[in-house]
């Protein structure tokens, strides 16, 4: 067998300069390459595989759904899986969310959730309102909207001059930016008056959003809101009409213990981003979570969402997360 640095790929490889061992297999925590050597996947590939890998019962969810219909264009059609994994996403979902929109991964259900941001504000007579406020030291994705509200310098450098006007405040980081003396509550409250400033600097009437993941991920290691923090910054956002998108593509579907990590802070989002955990990489998916309030808005002004995708709702890949999803549930994973 051909060893991986000899062999001559035409894949665009995230690293030009070596190609990767060739991946012939998974089962439950291990990986194995064609070479046999066996790997243990403990971060779940970038925290996604949370059944690990070969799971039965969502292999078989899938092949189901293959035999029974593998694609229909969302502009036609919704599928059975789309409408029940949307039931159990908004069952289980923080309240009044009601509606989930279905895309292939993180950045672009972050593309969606800026997207259905402005067309609410649109809707609602506030076509103003266009500037995001997002933090420092954040990931989002890396599509050019996702990319812009993002705030890892790195990324972001070689691109910005493609990317829209986004103000930055401080990530929510006590190792780094807690004073001396300073209690975790105290720096929470100093945190929200710094997006008070932002919002009242750009001007409160121009906001459309305030993005932020729910616990730092990908660029940050693992930041964790101080007591307090989350629930001032929506009560900021409400003083200034502007929306709470929290992006939980890495915290959320059950990482930190709870569906969603914002449950702990008692905050209720109104959209929240998700993915990774959500098809435990099964399948390409991520949804957006919208409060009624969005939908309502859409619905009863202009009567559709102005965006779209080839793929959105993709009936296998709804399959495989419904069915992660009611393993994650049926064997009380959370609990465990
Ligand atoms: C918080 C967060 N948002 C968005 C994304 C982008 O998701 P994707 O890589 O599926 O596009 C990531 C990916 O790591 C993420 O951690």
């Amino acid at each position: 067998m051909q060893r991986p640095s000899e062999m001559n790929t035409h894949v665009f490889h995230r690293s030009l300069l070596t190609t990767p061992p060739v991946a012939v297999r998974g089962q439950g925590l291990w990986l194995e390459d064609a070479a046999g050597q066996r790997y243990i996947d403990a971060s779940g590939g970038a925290a996604v595989s949370c059944l690990g890998h070969g799971h039965p019962d969502v292999l078989a969810a899938m092949h189901r759904q293959i035999d029974q219909l593998a694609y229909a264009h969302t502009s036609f059609f919704t599928t059975e899986v789309a409408e029940q994994l949307a039931d159990q996403l908004v069952r289980t979902a923080p309240a009044g969310m009601s509606h989930a929109y279905f895309v292939s991964g993180g950045s672009e259900a972050v593309e969606a959730a800026l997207k259905m941001a402005r067309q609410y504000y649109l809707e609602i007579g506030q076509p103003e309102r266009s500037h995001f406020i997002a933090r420092r030291q954040s990931y989002h994705g890396n599509t050019l909207g996702a990319l812009a509200v993002g705030g890892n310098e790195w990324r972001r450098r070689q691109f910005a001059p493609l990317l829209i006007d986004v103000t930055h405040v401080s990530p929510c980081y006590p190792y780094r930016d807690l004073q001396p003396g300073e209690t975790p509550e105290a720096y929470g409250q100093r945190l929200a008056r710094e997006l008070d400033e932002a919002i009242q600097r750009v001007g409160p009437a121009k906001v459309l959003a305030f993005i932020a993941e729910t616990v730092g991920g990908a660029t940050a290691g693992v930041l964790v809101p101080v007591p307090g923090y989350l629930k001032a910054v929506r009560e900021v956002c409400d003083r200034h009409g502007v929306l709470l998108i929290l992006d939980e593509v890495m915290c959320g579907m059950g990482r930190t213990g709870t569906l969603h990590a914002c449950e702990q802070d008692g905050v209720v989002p109104d959209l929240m981003t998700i993915a990774k955990g959500l098809g435990g990489g099964y399948q390409p998916i991520g949804a957006v979570l919208a409060q009624q309030k969005i939908v309502d808005a859409m619905s009863s002004g202009s009567g559709f969402f102005q965006h779209g995708h080839t793929y959105l709702g993709h009936a296998v890949a709804c399959a495989a997360a419904l069915a992660v999803q009611q393993v994650i549930e049926r064997d009380g994973l959370l609990q465990k």
